[in-house]
């Protein structure tokens, strides 16, 4: 799939199937964050890709515990009385940095990569932010667990797994301005 392909067809995908995600296509698709920009280069990013179901369901648990009612809600609705904020995913990926200049930018610009790069390889991905910003006790014992001090925050994760949607272009408002 060309560039403009991956970026035309990408649509957020919040249903997949069981189908493990193979160790060569994860490598690929978090290659494609650890390639994005950083400001000034700092490269201070840190991609943590979570396979294991002990993990992922733990970090759950707690987003469910610290989440107001209407997000509980508004996630189970979408997930048949299910709450999992990933969406059953079988890989979630938590982007963060250590940066103070601009890692919020940074950790985008890693994930709309890895969601290009997961479309392009047939996966379907979602953005997720219930991680970003929030110091949970949990997630920062996670991090550290996983190699990351303190210093390190999430700004953004995405789900990745195979899934049965089919992908396709959709209509996005148009707010473009060319000035000559
Ligand atoms: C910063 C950001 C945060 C998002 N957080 C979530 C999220 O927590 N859960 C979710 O299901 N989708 C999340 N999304 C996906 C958006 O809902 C989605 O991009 C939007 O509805 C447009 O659909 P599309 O991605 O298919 O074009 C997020 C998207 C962005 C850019």
């Amino acid at each position: 799939m060309n560039v403009e392909r991956a970026i035309s067809v990408r649509r957020s995908i919040r249903k997949f199937n069981s189908r493990p995600v193979s160790d060569e296509v994860l490598r690929k698709v978090l290659l494609a964050g650890n390639d994005a920009p950083s400001a000034l280069n700092n490269q201070k990013k840190a991609i943590v890709a979570i396979v294991g179901d002990k993990a992922k369901a733990k970090l759950n648990e707690v987003v469910k515990a610290n989440s107001s009612a209407e997000t509980v809600e508004r996630i189970t609705a979408r997930l048949n009385g299910e709450f999992n904020f990933f969406y059953n995913a079988p890989v979630l990926i938590l982007v963060t940095s250590c940066d103070v200049l601009y890692p919020e930018a940074d950790c985008a610009c890693a994930i709309e990569n890895m969601y290009l790069r997961a479309t392009d390889l047939g996966l379907g991905a979602c953005w997720i932010n219930q991680l970003t910003k929030v110091d949970y006790p949990e997630l920062k014992e996670f991090l550290k667990k996983s190699g990351l001090d303190e210093s390190y925050t999430v700004y953004g994760a995405l789900a990745v797994g195979h899934t049965e949607e089919t992908f396709h272009t959709k209509a996005k408002n148009n707010r473009i301005i060319v000035v000559r």
